[in-house]
């Protein structure tokens, strides 16, 4: 713990300067203050952790000197010093919010065991704190949101395999599908929870610095080696290191990965001894690492070794259902982080949703919401508040489903239904409505039959029902 401040609050000379005397001698710093005036001067500007504050005093009165503090500071610590005897006075000081008393005249070791105290106090206060932050940044699979079947698989087996102690993982999947948050929800549900968790970015670091950062090396084993250093997989011990954009390290970088792998051990650079090492590894990469083999970029051998137990995240336009369940989640998070009004998507909104094909995935449905949230002024989100280039690429994707309809060209079987286009056309909308009512009438009005026989999710043939009062 840092050196604390302690402010004297006395009118009497000699008690300050024994108290700062004894105080500095234990290692505190010590402000002595001879008024409740000066004293209330000193903590605006000094901000110290625990204030001694005499009750007579020339000037306001100790009592008050409490109140005023409290009023700047809730989390003030405040010991109350009066005379032998004065118990309703203690009581008074502590309803006004001090933390101790102490009778006056008191050895110094009655302070010191007060202090003693009041230091554990804090000290455990501050680990809740930084519990509390931990907690809060602690990813788990409660955090992963997906109510789609195929979803709840992916996430069902990675659950599985997360209580296995060190079988490697290989994440795969576009960017923005959850990768990093599937390695994060791997570790903290393994065993392994409790000990490091390590990052690398493969792809953030030159070839040589990565390979040192990994590995770690001897003293002198290149000119900048002034000392040894630990390798990640070394500082990584007992917990798991995830490996991030795998598929950008070079070939050097990837037979020593190989090892690592192969044998559970690691070889600083420079270094000849074999040193073990007890850790999961988790690999992600949004590469396609089959190609990679093809062209000689990616080891195959090392390719087997990671994908002992591969996990691929489909995309979000694959699971179109979970979008707006996704999306009011994160509308239910930024409006209580900007302390906006709104709870829902509007239905245009919604089936734009349904219909955009999402390129940057989650993150992209995140960001999107976050600026939309920031923005709107009603309890739904309006289009008005979508980025333009989404709006555009909508746009863009409708017009070309519309030539593919003039053209007769309807589904990839291209033969479901018959048109014969009159010179003068006729309206989408009204081809849409009717080919929703022969799939219905197909299906008996079997919503998901109808769904799927129309290549759209139940939610967008929801949507689309209501939009034709069907
Ligand atoms: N299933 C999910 N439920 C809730 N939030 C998610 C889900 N998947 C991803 N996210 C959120 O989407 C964002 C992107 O996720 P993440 O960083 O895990 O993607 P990634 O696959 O690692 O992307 P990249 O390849 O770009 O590194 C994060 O803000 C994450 O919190
Ligand atoms: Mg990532």
């Amino acid at each position: 713990m840092k050196q604390l401040k302690i402010l004297v609050i006395d009118d009497e000379k000699l008690i300050r300067w024994s108290l700062e005397k004894h105080l500095s001698a234990k290692g505190y710093q010590a402000i002595g203050a001879e008024s409740g005036e000066e004293g209330i001067k000193i903590f605006e500007q000094n901000h110290p952790e625990i204030v001694l504050v005499d009750n007579k005093l020339p000037g306001i009165q100790g009592l008050e000197v409490i109140k005023k503090i409290k009023s700047l500071d809730e989390e003030a610590v405040i010991v109350f010093m009066t005379a032998y005897g004065s118990i309703e006075t203690a009581v008074e000081a502590m309803k006004s919010g001090a933390t101790e008393y102490i009778n006056k005249p008191f050895a110094f070791e009655e302070v010191e065991v007060i202090l003693d105290n009041i230091k554990n106090k804090l000290k455990i206060i501050k680990e809740i704190q930084v519990l509390k932050r931990q907690q809060k940044d602690i990813v788990t699979f409660d955090h992963i949101i997906g109510e789609s079947v195929q979803f709840k698989q992916i996430v069902h087996l990675a659950r599985k395999i997360a209580r296995t102690k060190t079988t490697t993982i290989l994440l795969l999947g576009e960017s923005g599908t959850g990768k990093d948050m599937f390695a994060h929800a791997i570790h903290n549900d393994s065993t392994r929870h409790d000990k490091p968790f390590i990052t690398i970015n493969c792809s953030s670091l030159p070839e040589t610095l990565l390979e040192s950062e990994l590995f770690g090396h001897e003293k002198g084993a290149f000119t900048d080696a002034k000392q040894m250093k630990k390798g990640l997989f070394e500082l990584a011990e007992g917990g798991t290191v995830f490996l991030d954009e795998i598929g950008e390290i070079n070939a050097a970088t990837q037979i020593k990965l190989l090892g690592v792998l192969e044998n559970r051990v690691v070889r600083r650079i420079g270094g000849t001894q074999s040193i073990p090492v007890d850790i999961r590894i988790i690999a992600a990469t949004n590469r396609d690492l089959k190609r990679a083999i093809d062209d000689k970029s990616f080891r195959e051998d090392l390719y087997y070794r990671l994908k002992v137990f591969q996990i691929i995240l489909p995309p979000l336009r694959e699971r179109r259902d979970d979008i707006p369940l996704i999306a009011n989640h994160f509308i239910t998070h930024y409006n209580s982080q900007f302390q906006k009004n709104v709870s829902h998507l509007n239905e245009g909104v919604r089936a734009m949703f349904l219909e955009y094909n999402w390129p940057g995935n989650i993150r992209e449905l995140r960001n999107v919401i976050e600026r939309a949230v920031i923005l709107e002024t009603m309890t739904s989100l309006q289009p008005d508040n979508l980025p333009n280039e989404m709006i555009g690429k909508i746009e863009q994707a409708d017009n070309s489903s519309k030539e593919n309809y003039t053209q007769g060209n309807i589904g990839t079987s291209g033969s479901i239904v018959e048109f014969n286009i009159p010179n003068e056309g006729f309206s989408l909308y009204e081809i849409e409505k009717q080919l929703i009512i022969h799939a219905l009438k197909k299906s008996d009005n079997n919503q998901t039959r109808t769904s799927k026989m129309l290549g759209i999710s139940r939610d967008t043939l929801r949507y689309k029902m209501k939009k034709y009062k069907l």
